[in-house]
Order: structure tokens, then sequence, then C-alpha cells
């Protein structure tokens, strides 16, 4: 018998990326008061949450996720006073709003970190990781780095300050250096910093990389990836053996009394379904949920930069795995699309003939799961990929980093330019179109990131206008969730677990059963094998993406979905 319901069972998340949201003042960067301009919109929407991509004040090396103060708005967002007035406005309107929590690291210019890089006896040197080069060897000589752990935004993650002779660890960029949560000290710091926003009045956080934060001692070289020279050290930070620990220190110390209905979801990259049952038991008060990677790691090769199609195959295998696994207990996050990945439509749909249909599909299969969905910007625009001419077009740290290591490797320009323009978390952050003029409505300045060429006909100002439009789509699918108990709730069955080119699933609760169909080709599709075929083929229709209301579950057009009612 599953888990009793809570209220995260019939809400949607929205994502905000404030930088390319909306901007207000013409500086060409998206802001609060912009976010604010556009409560309206999200309303319509009808989201219950908004989390906001990081506002902290930072040096924006990695956007935001490299925090220099955790108790203030970087001046490109706005003030402390628009965020209080965003909490009041969303609030108003029913809408929670979650802030980013990145407490694996810090920026290398917060206070903590320049007092701890100050010196070797400073009170906060083991806020951080510090280490001598590798025995016997010399600091700054190739390889000395105390392991040999490959960064994910390339190169090593130990950084030498000449000062001292130490390195200091940092599993992204050089400007991220990784707290050390193995000192009590840190942790109370990070919960007094939560519970100062939760008393401001947000409603919870996405927890950045939180899977990451206990490490394995000692910190220990990894297995070499491919030719070398660097390691995969994720065996000694992937839910190293104090995580469930500290996130239950986290809970009691945080959340523990507080009214209100309040929002956690840990980001865990390779978090398996039996360690995320764990996480998210609601008996163990760590999280409410996770952000899993497989599904979005499926058409990966041998990394992100090697890009193969994805298969339906080993899509509902993935997916459908994963709903077993939390069906009994814990809950799952559903997502296509954040900040760090490609447009879905563009991904995993056909974002030229069929970019409505397919987005609208997309959307169909993913809410109609069990979970909690998420949307990122601009999704329910049906947004596409973005059309990059060269190198200079790319502007995350990670595309810009892995640009450089790849041809310094030696590898062809094009290729590296064709990978980037498939996996680029760039993808994601174009502006959001909100009209057809020049900047799409985005800014009145120069826009920090191109809008796409795409937005006189892809935007919501139109999309709005036209009752069969994707962002429509989504209004009815947040709608559903809110109205259909079996959304929420209902037992997940998978179907036609081997058919190539057919999603197919049913949702049961008290009586009431929906039935999905979801063709993910271009072509017409025959479905065969579904259980009680007939009894589907009369059903009423709930919802389908294609404007007319003949469609059947037995014969699908192209990328067309239905939702079917029984009960
Ligand atoms: C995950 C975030 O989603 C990503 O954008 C960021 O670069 C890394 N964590 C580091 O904070």
């Amino acid at each position: 018998m599953p888990a009793e319901s809570q209220w995260f069972h019939s809400a949607v998340v929205y994502q905000v990326y404030p930088r390319s949201f909306q901007d207000s003042d013409g500086d060409g960067i998206g802001d609060l008061r912009g976010v604010i301009s556009r409560l309206d919109y999200l309303a319509t929407l009808g989201v219950d949450v908004v989390w906001l991509s990081p506002i902290y004040t930072s040096p924006q090396d990695d956007n935001g996720y490299d925090i220099s103060d955790y108790q203030d708005i970087d001046p490109t967002f706005g003030t402390l006073e628009d965020f209080d007035e965003l909490v009041a406005q969303a609030h108003a309107r029913g809408i929670r709003i979650v802030m980013d929590l990145v407490v694996n690291h810090t920026s290398d210019e917060h206070p903590w970190f320049v007092e701890s890089r100050s010196s070797k006896d400073s009170p906060k040197r083991d806020w951080y990781w510090w280490q001598p080069p590798r025995e016997g060897m010399e600091a700054g000589a190739p390889g000395a780095e105390p392991t040999n752990w490959h960064s994910f935004f390339s190169g090593p993650t130990w950084e030498l300050d000449e000062t001292s002779g130490e390195y200091y660890l940092h599993l992204f960029s050089r400007k991220q250096p990784d707290l050390n949560w193995e000192n009590p000290q840190v942790r109370q710091a990070v919960y007094a910093m939560m519970r100062w926003w939760l008393d401001r009045g947000v409603d919870g956080f996405r927890m950045d990389v939180i899977n990451m934060i206990s490490k394995v001692l000692p910190l220990r070289d990894g297995p070499v990836i491919g030719a070398g020279p660097w390691g995969d050290g994720s065996p000694s930070f992937i839910c190293g053996p104090r995580i469930h620990e500290f996130l239950q220190e986290m809970h009691r110390e945080v959340f523990e009394g507080r009214a209100g209905k309040l929002l956690t979801v840990g980001e865990m990259p390779a978090v398996t379904v039996e360690q995320a049952v764990l996480f998210t038991d609601p008996a163990r008060h760590e999280v409410d949920m996770v952000f899993q990677f497989e599904h979005v790691g499926l058409d990966h090769g041998e990394h992100k930069w090697d890009r193969r199609p994805l298969d339906l195959l080993d899509l509902k295998a993935s997916l459908g795995r994963w709903q077993a696994g939390l069906a009994e207990v814990g809950w799952n996050s559903l997502y296509w699309n954040n900040h760090d990945q490609p447009r879905a439509v563009s991904r995993f749909g056909d974002d030229g003939q069929y970019r409505v249909e397919s987005a609208k599909l997309l959307a169909t299969v993913l809410h109609l799961h069990r979970g909690t969905p998420y949307v990122y910007q601009g999704e329910e625009l049906g947004m596409t990929n973005v059309p990059f001419a060269d190198a200079s077009s790319f502007k995350d740290i990670e595309s810009v980093n892995y640009y450089a290591a790849a041809t310094g490797q030696g590898l062809l320009v094009e290729e590296v330019l064709d990978a980037l323009r498939l996996g680029s978390r760039d993808n994601a952050r174009s502006p959001v179109q909100w009209d057809g003029s020049p900047h799409a409505g985005f800014t009145t300045g120069t826009p920090w990131f191109p809008v796409h060429p795409n937005h006189s006909e892809v935007n919501a100002e139109r999309a709005v206008a036209d009752p069969d439009s994707v962002f429509h789509h989504y209004r009815r699918l947040i709608e559903l969730r809110h109205t259909e108990p079996v959304v929420a709730d209902g037992d997940f069955t998978m179907l036609l677990a081997d058919s190539p080119a057919i999603y197919a699933f049913t949702r049961s609760l008290d009586g009431v059963t929906l039935l999905v169909v979801a063709n993910f080709t271009g072509e017409e599709q025959k479905v065969t094998g579904l259980p009680e075929a007939q009894r589907w083929a009369d059903a009423e229709l709930l919802l389908g993406n294609y404007p007319d209301a003949d469609a059947t579950p037995l014969a699908l057009r192209p990328w067309e979905a239905t939702v079917h009612r029984l009960g």
C-alpha cells in the first residue's frame, strides 16, 4: 500500500533561470523584478511552486552556482527588498518560492574561503579540502595533484595555492572550492543560513549536487578514464558514507517543527533507485524527492559529449524501473529539462515539422507519471535548441572549458562543435521568448545571450492566444494533476514495454483508470497488444495533442499522445 498522499503529489514546479527569464532594467540580464512582472503568466499556467536558480551574490563564474554571500542578492538580479516583494507577490497568487541551495561548494571569493586560504593556521583552514602535493612530488609539477580526479568542468579537481604550497579541491570550476562537511562548524553555518531564508518566507530548497557533500576518507585516486591522465573520482564522493547522517541532521536542524508546506529536492547525479528510496522515505526525514539522471544519460555514449540517439526501449525500461522502485516508499521527481540539459523537444522529439505535437507528447508522458513534474522555463512554449554558429557562441563555463580541452587534445574543431551543439547547457539558457519583437520581449537592452531566431514564431504571446498551443497543453496537464486524484496518487503500470515506438501505461486509483498512449515516431502507428483494447477504444478521451476529439488509443498519428479514462 503506497504511503499516504502529500501536498506535493499534486503540485507542479516551474524552474526559473533568472538570468534568462525576464529583464526589467534594460541591462540585458534577467532579474527579480522581471520575475515579478511575469507572475501572472505563471499563475495562468497554474504552477504551484517556482524554483529559482541562484540569485545570491556571486562572481558569476558558473552563472551563480558559485556563491560569495549566501545571505544577499546579486546586484545583477536586484535587492533583498525585491526578493521579499517577489515572495509576497508569489504567495498572494498561491505560488511557493523554492531557493537553490548550493552548499557542496562556495565561490573562492566567499569570505569563508578567503579566510581559509589566508594561512595554514587559519581557523577556517579546515572548512575546505586542503592537501599537500602527492607524496614525493613538487607542488605544481604535472601529476602532483593529491588525487587524479577529473573536474566536471575539464582539467584536474585540484588547484594549487602558490602561497601555502597546498592544493584545494574543486569538483567543479577552480572558482568553486568544495566545503568540508566533516567539519561541524561548516554544517552549522549552512543550517543557520537555511533557517534565515525560511524565516524570511521561502518555501524550501532545491539542493545542488547534494549527494556529493560526504567524501570517502582518505581521498584516493579513482579509476583512470580512457587513455588518462585523469581518473573518475565519483566513487569517493557520490553518496559518501555520511550522506544520510548529514541530510538527517539538516532536517532536524532546519526543517523539524516548521509549519507550512515546505519542499526539499536533492539533485543527485548517479543516484540509484535503491538509494533514492532511502533518501525519500518520509519516515527517514531526509528529502522529499531527488533529481536522478539515468533517463537524461541514455543518449550518452562514453561520456556526455559522445551523443547517440535515444532508444525508446531504454527510456521505458529506465523510467519504468524508477516508477516501480518508488511505488511503495518514497517519491519521484519528473523532468525532461532544466538549465543543464538541452531542450527536450530537440533532443527527444522533433523540433521541425512536429515541434508542437512532439512537445505536447513529451509533456503528456511526463506529467502523467507518478511523481512531481518540473517545467523548465520555455519548455511550456516548446522552445528548441540554439543554432550555434561557432565556438564564440558558447558562454557556459562547462562548454568553453570542454572546447579548449578537447581541441587542445587534437580533436577536430567541427567534431567538438557538433558535440557542443547537441549537448551544451547553453541550449537551455537562451532568453525566454515572450513575443515576436526584436529581443523577444526579454529585454529593452542587448541580451547577454542572443534570443533564438525562431522567436517570431515560438513565443508566449502567440501561445497564450492560441488554445491549441503547447502552453495550453501544459496548462491542462497541470490542471489535471490538481483535479484528478488518480494523476497525483494512482498506481503506475507500464504496458507494451517491448514496443520500440509506443510509450503506454496506466494509472489507477479507487476504480478510476487512465490510459496514456504515445507515439514516439513521425509515422502513423497501429497499437497492438493493448490489454482490454476494445474497452479503451470506447473510453472517454480526457486529453489529446491533436486538435480534434476522435483520437483513439489503437491507431496514433505522428507524435500523437492520448489520455483516456475509464471509471
Ligand atoms: C549542478 C547545477 O545544476 C549546475 O548548473 C552547476 O554547474 C553545478 N551543479 C555546480 O554547482
